[in-house]
């Protein structure tokens, strides 16, 4: 089984950006901490992140036939990019939304996403481990389909 891990824009920052909100780890340790959950039970994990809306979109039509499920932090696209919305209900992959912060408890734009009703499941303030949590529930899915 293939899991497609992708970050948007400004998650290459993590580590410097506001880390009273997204912690002190690195994009690095988090892609490293999926990869390596992901070797635990048995698939393999690529990894994916980019600042600009076509190549996530390029990306996500890939993904439609490379992997099995997609792990998706949209960043501030989540609040607004409908051609990201249009390329996840493209594909027949699933994709599970991940937010390391409460999106919920912030400003209100951010209790926004355009992804409600093309993602299998969102998963909103449990740091990095929501990504983990998001793999599990990838897992669940494609195994109880098989
Ligand atoms: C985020 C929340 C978004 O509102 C924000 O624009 C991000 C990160 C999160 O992981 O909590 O870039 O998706």
């Amino acid at each position: 089984m293939r899991i497609l891990l992708m970050n948007g824009p400004n998650l290459n920052m993590l580590g410097v950006r506001e880390p009273d909100i997204y912690g002190r780890d690195t994009l690095a340790t988090l892609e490293d901490m999926v990869t390596r959950a992901g070797v635990e039970r048995g698939v393999e994990v690529g990894c994916f992140q980019s600042n600009h809306e076509g190549a996530l979109v390029d990306k996500l039509h890939e993904a439609h036939t490379a992997y099995d499920g997609v792990i998706y932090n949209p960043g501030a696209h989540t609040h607004y990019s409908y051609a990201l919305r249009d390329a996840v209900a493209s594909i027949s992959t699933p994709v599970v939304e991940v937010h390391i912060s409460d999106v919920d408890a912030r400003e209100p734009f951010r209790a926004i996403s355009v992804f409600d009703g093309v993602v299998a499941e969102k998963i909103s303030g449990r740091g990095f481990q929501g990504y983990v949590d998001a793999l599990d529930v990838l897992l669940e899915r494609l195994r109880s389909a098989h």
